[in-house]
């Protein structure tokens, strides 16, 4: 069941290899008879008639939230801002005349998030909630709830629920272009489709994902995440993932802002995973690598059929490039499981971590 690990050792791995299920689900479930979107018609009446939406969320919902802020930009053509909700709430940006608020949380209960929709509800903005749970408080008190359909998430480290937060901003932001009537390729349902596909794909390479654990993360006390653009948004969940869990400290880097601080930290043997998953800057992530690995750092590449090079250790089959974190996340949940595992932490109940944070 839903609430039980069967034959898995941890609650992690078992919501790791749930995901193109999860993923087909969404699909099913936002789609009609005809294999058209099939979306709440106030929801798609709230996301037309705004002038900017405000992404407020927390953990890995902020991570979801900043590859959402992409798709609604580039397909559905509305400004987004991405804020981290406890920021947000003391120190509230300058509004737009009509602005919308999308909340973004797997429980529906994050207190920080709640504070920032209790001032928004008091101005009379209008609200959205994406979450897993239906009925928690955050989808009670928001206008309107879009279901996120991961089923329960145990581990305290969140994985499903943030490829699933992703699926539904694809499908948010391919209806919202459809009912502007703006041209778009961007077919969400068959993206999904390919994605659910790629991540059978990955979960089925779980050798590959422990040797890489084992190859770079087992005696380091640090190790850094770099990538561009998506890439950006997809390290810095990794280093998230893998600093909760495994307690190396971890950090997610804009590729080119490497120089201009951080690469001070480079020594011998530090581990650097790098993603370049977008052919406009494959090169520039590249010569990034080159710059880490000439200082002495110990480089994992993870690319796409159509940016790799050889010696990437991780191929990722060719899908739509502001779809790619759905599944680049997939090899960095699973080194991150495997880092963790094999040094002997607790994967399922991480220190000091709560699986929902209800006081601010
Ligand atoms: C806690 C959890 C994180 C989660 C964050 C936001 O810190 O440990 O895994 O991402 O809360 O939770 P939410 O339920 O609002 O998505």
């Amino acid at each position: 069941s839903d609430t039980e690990k069967g034959t898995y050792s941890h609650f992690m791995l078992k919501e790791i290899d749930e995901q193109p299920f999860v993923i087909r689900n969404i699909i099913q479930k936002y789609q009609d008879e005809s294999g058209d979107i099939k979306l709440d018609e106030n929801i798609r009446a709230a996301i037309n008639d705004t002038d900017r939406i405000y992404i407020i969320a927390a953990g890995t919902s902020y991570h979801a939230g900043l590859v959402g802020k992409e798709m609604l930009e580039k397909v559905a053509k509305k400004p987004v801002e991405v804020h981290i909700a406890s920021e947000f709430l003391y120190n509230e940006p300058l509004l737009s005349s009509n602005p919308l608020f999308i909340f973004i949380s797997q429980s529906g209960e994050t207190a920080d998030s709640r504070g920032v929709l209790v001032n928004a509800k008091k101005n009379g903005y209008r609200s959205i909630t994406i979450t897993n749970v239906p009925g928690s408080t955050l989808s009670r008190e928001a206008d309107f709830t879009l279901h996120t359909y991961a089923g329960p998430e145990i581990a305290v480290a969140s994985t499903k629920a943030y490829t699933a937060q992703m699926a539904v901003f694809s499908i948010l932001a391919m209806d919202s272009a459809r009912a502007q009537e703006i041209q778009t390729d961007f077919n969400a349902i068959q993206e999904l489709s390919l994605i659910a596909n790629a991540m059978e794909v990955l979960c089925d390479q779980k050798d590959v994902m422990e040797q890489i654990a084992r190859d770079y993360l087992l005696e380091t006390r640090n190790c850094f995440f770099i990538g561009r653009s998506m890439d950006y948004s997809v390290v810095q969940e990794g280093a998230l993932k893998l600093k909760e869990i495994s307690y190396i400290q971890a950090e997610g880097f804009a590729g080119g802002e490497l120089k201009h601080g951080t690469i001070a930290l480079i020594e011998d043997g530090t581990p650097v995973i790098a993603v370049t998953t977008q052919k406009a800057t494959n090169l520039n992530i590249r010569g990034n690598v080159r710059e880490v690995e000439a200082r002495g750092a110990n480089a994992c590449i993870i690319s796409t059929e159509d940016t790799k090079q050889d010696g990437d250790r991780i191929v990722l089959p060719t899908i739509n490039e502001l779809m790619t974190p759905l599944v680049s996340v997939i090899p960095l949940q699973l080194i991150s499981y495997y880092a963790a595992l094999h040094r002997g932490c607790d994967v399922d109940k991480p220190r000091n971590l709560a699986k929902s944070v209800t006081v601010e």
